[in-house]
């Protein structure tokens, strides 16, 4: 029922008339100021940079706008719609013509601003339920004209696109059902005269409910109209899975997470397109060949971490992970998965550590890192929302439930710290007898602690936790996810061999099974592969998952011609098909996800950390207390000690 998402060609063509209707208001015959100002043969550059984080939706469209003021201007997109960007980066270059790139500038960021200012509200709401199953829906609240950018940006801001027009799915409303006399009635006649058109129907109350859910055949969706959290909670139970519902009514980005929990399938939100915030872009003109004086291009700062790195030699090692930015993977000694980096964290002999990745990344270097080595970090700020899902008094909390259960968790639980946490967690598990994993070692470290204690509590990540256990043959009547809410009684504790906590990577969480299907349906030669981070159900269907080095080696080992569609983050998955043009590589979803704390890395940031070093100063340096750092050092050896 949500499968009128607008395709390339579709917003293309509905741009076109409000192009041409825009240059004709803002243009007309000319743009009297470039014309009078600017020789007519200056050639510029323009850098259209982000003035604050967001999600960017619409870039074909600025294109097109560019092309259709002159076609000698040449654009250069360095994001992709729907890649989250933070504040100073670049989106995209253009050269050309001055007169004709000034006067196409506000034309272009009018379009540009207000697509990603829908894709970056629509991406809060979708982040803000991503550990539950809704989809967050749009409606047909769009200002007239304008249903297919409004559309497309919410899908690029991942969110699900509701119907396109009154006339591709029948939405009955209190309005149709008082004026036809009931439910049934409107349905019958909805029927009669649409029969292949899916159905929706309006509910207002839990008598209604029941009245739709009567109906045979079952409608195609609910909605509970305005309906409070109580009422909603009690429409899942009444319903049981046989209607997906859909919430709708006062959906504010503070009150989507408490909507989503109550069970239903979809949310829709009208704000997303009627009450638009333009994400705040710029564009910068300057001379085509931009000397020093402006800002550094990014060619430059590369060359001078190059070359400060050059004046250090092994003094310096910069460590990058997969899912940063090219620019950054080119400048990094090393590139790798979470274990890799830990690994050659422990190893390196230089004084200073650089670390391209998040928070926790550094934190593992820190710990691990000899005496007097130090460890910095870009951007301090740059962190990972699964490691936030789980806080140490959240976690001291479920072990006490736990040890109350059980008689003594000490002896019946091995606590596993998934990597992407904090140090403090990492302590706690080498207090308890417990381990860190990775994606990469976790079948290992979960049969490691089974092999010490009966018992495992896995955090933060559930889905991680869930696939490691199922494919050890665990079944999952053996798993409970930890409720931080509800105490659960210590008979079902006792009869669990996992226990997991309820976290998750808004990432990864975004791979669905039907994307798994559509690309099967699409190509059956296609194999997937996917992170085990990302849900059962997806790793189920999925050919193959495993850490990030898994997919890169799998894909590098395999037949050349081979076909992948990759679940993971987009920056890997675009890298690995620059790198290998002699396999067919493609994102698993329609909206590719990047991770955007990884994305806080950038050049900038970094070539201000090395350009401190340079000068002797220690900029971000990331460290973890010398207690933390015993206990957590105890976690992370076990782990590096398995065989
Ligand atoms: P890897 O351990 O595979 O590098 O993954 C780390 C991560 O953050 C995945 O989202
Ligand atoms: Fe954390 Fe997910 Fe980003 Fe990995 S992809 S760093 S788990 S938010």
């Amino acid at each position: 029922m949500e499968t009128h998402t607008p395709s390339l060609e579709t917003l293309l063509a509905a741009a076109e008339p409000l192009i041409k209707l825009a240059i004709e208001e803002d243009i007309g015959p000319g743009d009297a100021t470039s014309l009078s100002t600017l020789p007519p043969d200056v050639e510029l550059a323009g850098r259209i940079v982000a003035k604050e984080p967001g999600v960017i939706a619409g870039l074909p469209v600025a294109e097109a706008v560019f092309c259709h003021v002159d076609p000698d201007i040449t654009f250069t997109p360095h994001v992709e719609d729907g890649q989250e960007v933070v504040s100073g980066e670049l989106i995209a270059e253009v050269v050309g013509p001055g007169r004709s790139l000034l006067a196409a500038e506000r034309t272009v960021l009018n379009f540009l601003q207000r697509m990603s200012g829908i894709a970056t509200q629509t991406r809060t709401m979708v982040d803000a339920v991503a550990t539950t199953d809704a989809r967050i829906l749009d409606t047909r609240k769009t200002i007239p004209g304008y249903r297919v950018l409004d559309k497309y940006a919410v899908r690029m801001g991942g969110g699900t696109n509701h119907r396109m027009s009154l006339n591709d799915m029948l939405l009955v409303k209190d309005n149709h059902i008082d004026g036809a006399g009931g439910i049934a009635q409107a349905v019958r006649g909805a029927r009669e005269r649409y029969p292949d058109l899916p159905i929706e129907v309006e509910v207002r109350n839990l008598r209604e409910l029941r009245q739709a859910l009567d109906l045979t055949p079952p409608l195609d969706r609910i909605l509970l109209d305005n309906m409070s959290l109580d009422q909603m909670k009690e429409a899942v139970v009444e319903t049981g899975g046989r209607v997906p519902l859909e919430a709708s009514g006062n959906v504010t980005p503070d009150r989507v997470a408490e909507i989503a929990a109550t069970g239903v399938a979809y949310i829709s939100a009208g704000s997303l397109t009627h009450s638009v915030t333009a994400l705040d872009l710029s564009m910068k003109i300057g001379p085509r060949q931009a000397g020093r004086t402006g800002p550094p291009t990014p060619e430059e700062l590369a060359a001078d971490i190059r070359a400060v790195k050059q004046r250090l030699g092994d003094r310096l090692v910069i460590l990058g992970h997969h899912y940063q930015r090219d620019e950054i993977i080119e400048l990094a000694d090393y590139r790798g998965d979470s274990l890799q980096l830990a690994r050659q964290a422990s190893q390196t002999d230089a004084e200073t550590i650089v670390f391209c990745g998040v928070h926790f990344m550094a934190e593992v270097a820190a710990i691990l890192a000899q005496p007097g080595q130090h460890v910095l970090i870009p951007d301090l700020t740059a962190g990972c929302y699964l490691a936030d899902t789980a806080s140490p008094k959240g976690v001291h909390a479920a072990w006490d439930a736990l040890d109350a259960a059980l008689g003594n968790a000490d002896e019946q639980v091995t606590p596993i710290t998934y990597v992407n946490s904090s140090a403090a967690l990492k302590a706690f598990c080498g207090r308890h007898g417990g381990i860190v994993c990775t994606s990469s070692n976790a079948e290992r470290v979960v049969r490691w602690a089974l092999s010490q204690r009966p018992r495992v509590f896995f955090f933060p990540d559930q889905h991680l936790g869930r696939n490691t256990a199922l494919s050890l043959g665990i079944p999952a009547s053996d798993m409970m996810v930890w409720n931080r809410f509800t105490p659960t009684a210590p008979e079902v504790i006792q009869s669990q061999r996992v226990i997991l906590w309820p976290g998750a990577c808004m990432v990864h969480q975004r791979f669905r099974p039907e994307h798994v299907e559509t690309v099967r349906q699409r190509n059956p030669a296609m194999r997937v592969i996917v992170h085990p981070e990302c849900k059962a159900e997806v790793v189920a269907l999925a050919d193959e998952s495993g850490s990030t080095s898994t997919i890169i080696h799998t894909i590098e080992s395999a037949e050349p011609g081979s076909q992948w569609a990759v679940g993971t983050e987009s920056r890997l998955v675009y890298r690995l098909q620059q790198e290998h043009p002699e396999q067919k590589i493609i994102p698993l979803a329609d909206v590719p996800p990047f991770c955007n704390t990884m994305g806080q890395i950038t050049l900038q940031n970094l070539a201000e950390v090395i350009a401190a070093l340079d000068r002797g100063e220690l900029m971000n340096e990331v460290t973890v207390d010398a207690e933390n750092s015993h206990w957590a050092r105890v976690a992370l050896n076990r782990m590096l000690e398995l065989p």
